[in-house]
């Protein structure tokens, strides 16, 4: 399907609202029927029909229809964050006793669920480094039922042989789910290579703006279908049709949004690897990166996150340096039109709990800014190591 129809045109039906070239945000919890005889149609026929807007409204209705269309699924369902829809995905492949193969540092809050929280409802999880599909055949046991991935995954972005992990699971009868909003529909769709369940942060790259959460899970009619009548239905991390409506609006961007920041990544990476104060950069399209050939297979381009750690071993050194940025926010997220950093140092506290990644590592999120007053920013903050 065409990118430009799926972004302008599907799902909208604008002669149904006044030929409004935005949709209407239909801001109602409740669709009301004339009849008995409708009302009994409408119970038997959810989610085809709009009944009631956790299960299904049609603002939301129009945002899934563009993003399923964009990861090249017959479906998709939306949720409030991204979190909720990794839960969800997650949640429908599995049940007590089962096991599941997860790559190594995911997603903070995807971590804690594989870690802390599936353990409590009997669900078995190994972590497995992700760079060698092998790995995820070597931990499997006989009540193995779900592979994990995503890629790249977080902090320090190592890839995941999408294919070839799939066709692990294929042999042995394994679901998968991949978390792909690192590379956003844009420059990824695993469902290409036979994932079963791809699920976004729309939060990021979809909604681009930082003002708005949500969540997606695409995948086949039918399992989509499935998870609307329980995790869906049950947990009830609805999105709200205002917030579909600044994803949509987030949507007609989004490619353009990409082009650039991609290339401006690559200028600032570049700038960062030749820099006597760096010690490393962490980012899959770096021709010395040793899954540099993979990345350009599974994915068509680079995204805008990336990490470095810095040629010190002072903290004070590695927080001046942070502090000293004036145009990069130091914040969580990424994705949106500002440029941001996240300091590891900042998860340096005097907890017991261990960080396990170095606190001379700093990530990146490269946004929609000249590359060249990021860069020269970073240049005087790098006086500071
Ligand atoms: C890779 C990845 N997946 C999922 C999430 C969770 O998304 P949300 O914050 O929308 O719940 C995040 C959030 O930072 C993320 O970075």
């Amino acid at each position: 399907m065409d990118l430009s129809y799926i972004l302008n045109e599907l799902g909208e039906e604008r002669q149904n609202y006044y030929n409004a070239v935005a949709p209407p945000i239909l801001q109602t919890s409740n669709f009301a029927s004339n009849t008995v005889a409708d009302m009994r149609y409408m119970l038997q026929h959810e989610p085809e029909v709009h009944l009631y807007t956790r299960g299904n409204n049609p603002t939301v209705t129009i945002l899934e229809k563009k993003l399923a269309a964009l990861e090249g699924a017959e479906h998709a369902i939306a949720f409030g964050s991204g979190m909720a829809a990794v839960t969800a995905a997650v949640l429908s492949q599995v049940k007590a006793g089962d096991h599941i193969v997860c790559v190594k540092k995911p997603y903070t809050w995807t971590n804690a669920l594989m870690q802390r929280f599936l353990p409590r409802f009997g669900v078995e999880v190994s972590m497995i480094d992700g760079t060698d599909p092998e790995n995820y055949r070597e931990v499997a046991r006989p009540n193995t039922r779900l592979l994990y991935l995503e890629s790249p995954n977080s902090y320090t972005f190592e890839l995941q042989d999408i294919a070839a992990v799939v066709s692990i699971a294929k042999q042995n009868g394994y679901s998968t789910i991949i978390d792909n909003s690192h590379a956003s529909p844009i420059y990824q769709n695993p469902l290409q290579f036979g994932v079963d369940l791809v699920v976004h942060s729309c939060t990021k790259y979809i909604g681009g703006h930082s003002d708005v959460m949500g969540g997606v899970i695409c995948g086949n009619r039918e399992t989509i279908n499935k998870i609307f009548e329980r995790e869906y239905m049950t947990l009830g991390a609805v999105m709200s049709p205002h917030d579909a409506w600044l994803l949509i609006r987030g949507l007609r961007t989004l490619p353009v949004r990409m082009e650039r920041v991609a290339a401006s990544t690559r200028k600032v990476v570049a700038y960062l690897e030749q820099h006597p104060k760096v010690e490393k950069v962490f980012f899959p399209f770096s021709p010395s990166n040793p899954q540099y050939e993979l990345a350009k297979r599974q994915m068509r381009n680079n995204s805008g996150q990336f990490t470095i750690t810095l040629k010190t071993d002072s903290m004070e050194r590695v927080e001046a340096f942070c502090n000293s940025l004036q145009h990069f926010l130091m914040a969580a997220s990424w994705g949106g039109h500002e440029s941001l950093i996240f300091p590891i140092a900042a998860s340096y506290t005097d907890s017991k709990l261990k960080p396990s990644l170095p606190f001379t590592m700093v990530r990146f999120y490269i946004g929609l800014e000249d590359p060249d007053y990021l860069i020269k920013d970073l240049e005087q903050a790098l006086e500071q190591v």
